[in-house]
């Protein structure tokens, strides 16, 4: 694991470029999305949108003992996999100032100047995590993996371990399935072809980026959590909702989906299904003009899984 401010990390930023987009170089090829500004801007729109979700709340576990904030004295250990822009432990360093907080992700792609309580590394949380028992973790959280996951209950096996008894561990996933309560999203015939050869790349690719989410609370369980929560919201996409605060968000989606359909497809239809670069770009244009134009009332469903290690 190597820390990103160090000056050994300079493979780690060797980046590679493919079809116009940029990806990561430690264990290259592994993850299939790309770690350039462009889907940086839209991993922030997704921290903002998983924030209006829950009214402005970063996690659903109560790591606040009953509802009242920690004590300032106690030193707690807070782990992010597959952090990104780091923007979520930054945001948990200034609400916990008295946390340790550790980022980890396979690109360095995190800002250079972050609150004194916390640290980011590049590691792949698929390998054996190194922590020593001394430095088990209080929590544990991960949003937006899937795709970049082989082995979920390896991950949650490995969660487990390095928790600390009584300790919380949380997953923030979305459903990767457009759905409507009216049926109007089966009037999106692109979107819903964009759907299914993104299930079969990825799962030919060997990390799957649908049928997670629904499965994380049984993962949770088998791997020994107890008090295990699954909390699901509403996402809409579009400013089809009628409540202003469900608009917004909406409206929010629907330029964060735009932005997902190359992020999520371009290195998977070009490497798994052999197509090319112009082949790929051009549905991806189509999906998106479908999705500009449509008024539907579509939503995907945000799961919040968290259980605790027994004490
Ligand atoms: C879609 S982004 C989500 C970022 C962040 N968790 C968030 O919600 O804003 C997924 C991130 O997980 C990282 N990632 C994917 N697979 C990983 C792995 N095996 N080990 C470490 N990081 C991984 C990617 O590099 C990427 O930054």
């Amino acid at each position: 694991m190597l820390e990103t401010t160090s000056s050994l990390a300079s493979s780690v930023r060797d980046y590679t470029y493919e079809n116009g987009r940029r990806y990561h170089a430690y264990r290259h090829g592994q993850y299939p999305m790309p770690n350039d500004e462009q889907e940086q801007d839209r991993q922030e729109l997704f921290h903002h949108i998983c924030r209006l979700l829950t009214g402005g709340e970063m996690f659903r576990a109560p790591i606040t003992a009953a509802g009242t904030p920690l004590p300032s004295a106690q030193r707690i250990r807070i782990l992010d996999m597959g952090t990104g822009t780091g923007l979520w432990p930054m945001d948990m360093a200034e609400d916990f100032p008295q946390a340790e907080i550790l980022g980890t992700d396979l690109s360095p792609i995190q800002p250079v100047f972050v609150p004194p309580n916390c640290r980011f590394y590049v590691d792949d949380l698929e390998s054996e995590w190194t922590y020593p028992p001394a430095e088990a973790f209080d929590y544990i959280h991960g949003r937006s993996l899937a795709g970049g996951i082989a082995d979920w209950p390896k991950l949650v096996g490995q969660a487990y371990t390095h928790l600390n008894p009584g300790g919380w561990f949380e997953l923030q996933e979305f459903e990767a399935r457009i759905t409507s309560d009216d049926g109007t999203h089966l009037q999106s015939p692109l979107l819903r072809e964009w759907l299914d050869k993104l299930e079969f790349s990825s799962q030919k690719f060997g990390k799957p980026v649908m049928n997670v989410a629904a499965n994380l609370a049984s993962m949770m369980h088998q791997a020994g959590f107890v008090n295990i929560t699954n909390e699901i919201y509403k996402c809409p996409i579009g400013s089809w909702p009628k409540n202003p605060r469900l608009k917004e968000i909406g409206q929010v989606a629907k330029l964060a989906l735009l932005e997902a359909v190359e992020s999520y497809s371009l290195a998977l239809f070009t490497r798994v299904l052999g197509q090319s670069a112009e082949e790929a770009l051009e549905f991806v244009s189509r999906v998106r003009s479908e999705i500009l134009r449509n008024t539907y009332h579509m939503y995907v469903r945000f799961y919040y899984v968290y259980g605790q290690r027994p004490e």
